[in-house]
């Protein structure tokens, strides 16, 4: 009644912000990402009688926070599918820098939904995995999948429709991910409240949402027709597009720095100097950024220049989810 997932974080091109159902964790568009291969967690899990409630040992780290709940009510989801009410112990390690607001909850649901699955012998689909997954964050139901991986939002609404599929896998286009990290320490506004905050009072939240739909089918028209420019410029404004919601929520709130806009006015500067290269950001601090393989030695150099910046790690497409032995 044990196994061991590893997933691997994923950077969306086109973003998810906003759900249409808390519960379900149903989103109100469809998205679209890179997994990527620098970064991943490695989670184990293992069932048994003898444990009187469900523990989390985070990077060496007993949890008993919020988070542990989440776990529990994640666990849930699993438990119920396999007919068990046997709690479990769950030990996971982040293999993403540390300290540097990079922990993530898409490898972290993502691996802990497969563990967890495999350990009680569920034997799911890709589909069916992806789909538990999102129930722990909406993101993780990517992180599935490896390379070019989309999520469709579904239109049912006992979400079964909701889960991810690949677009192409992470040999089929090489694409260098920068990571540029600015800024340590967590964040006031987690992605959940957030997200929450902007659907339920921005009066930008509709437009964002009017430009997806034509945003998702030309990124996807990019990836076919493996055009870098193309998908670097759609994903750069949907990422800005995305935090302009927020500046419009009650009360407002936004997720850059000094040091964010540091590194998004490199790019633009060195892009007309003809230095090919797009950013985009989650909800955090830190930015990522776009290039051909043949720039990425230049571009990090560059990067990494910054006074603001604290590091720069080099990234490419990496893989879906892996099942270990001890
Ligand atoms: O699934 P969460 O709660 O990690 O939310 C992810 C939100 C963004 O990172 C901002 C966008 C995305 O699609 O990953």
């Amino acid at each position: 009644m044990e196994a061991i997932a590893r997933a691997h974080t994923n950077i969306a091109l086109i973003k998810y912000w906003g759900k249409r159902d808390s519960q379900l964790f149903l989103p109100m568009n469809s998205s679209l990402s890179i997994t990527l291969d620098h970064f991943y967690t490695e989670t184990k899990v293992q069932f048994s009688d003898q444990f009187e409630k469900d523990s989390l040992l985070l990077d060496g780290n007993q949890v008993t926070d919020n988070e542990i709940m989440k776990v529990t009510a994640f666990l849930n989801h699993v438990r119920n599918l396999a007919g068990t009410k046997t709690f479990a112990k769950v030990t996971s390690v982040n293999h993403v820098p540390t300290a540097a607001g990079f922990a993530s909850s898409a490898s972290g649901y993502a691996a802990l939904a497969a563990a967890a699955s495999k350990a009680l012998q569920l034997d799911l689909t890709g589909t069916e995995l992806s789909a538990l997954a999102r129930q722990g964050s909406g993101s993780a139901s990517r992180s599935i999948f490896g390379g070019f991986v989309e999520w469709q939002k579904g239109e049912k609404t006992d979400g079964t429709d909701s889960f991810a599929t690949q677009i192409i896998d992470e040999k089929a286009w090489d694409i260098s991910v920068l990571s540029v990290v600015v800024e340590a320490g967590p964040k006031s506004v987690s992605s959940r409240d957030g997200m929450q905050r902007t659907v339920d009072t921005s009066p930008f939240y509709e437009g964002w949402l009017a430009t997806l739909e034509e945003d998702l089918k030309r990124i996807k028209e990019a990836i076919k027709a493996r055009d870098f420019t193309k998908l670097g410029e759609i994903a750069e404004a949907n990422a800005l597009k995305m935090h302009a919601t927020m500046l419009g929520a009650k009360p407002p709130f936004f997720y850059w720095q000094s040091a964010t806009l540091d590194v998004m006015q490199k790019v633009m500067e060195l892009r007309q100097q003809g230095l090919e290269a797009y950013f985009t950001i989650d909800a955090g601090p830190n930015v990522k950024v776009l290039c051909e393989p043949m720039n990425e030695q230049m571009m990090k150099e560059k990067l990494a220049a910054l006074p603001s910046v604290r590091d720069v790690i080099v990234c490419h497409p990496g893989p879906g989810i892996q099942y270990l032995s001890e």
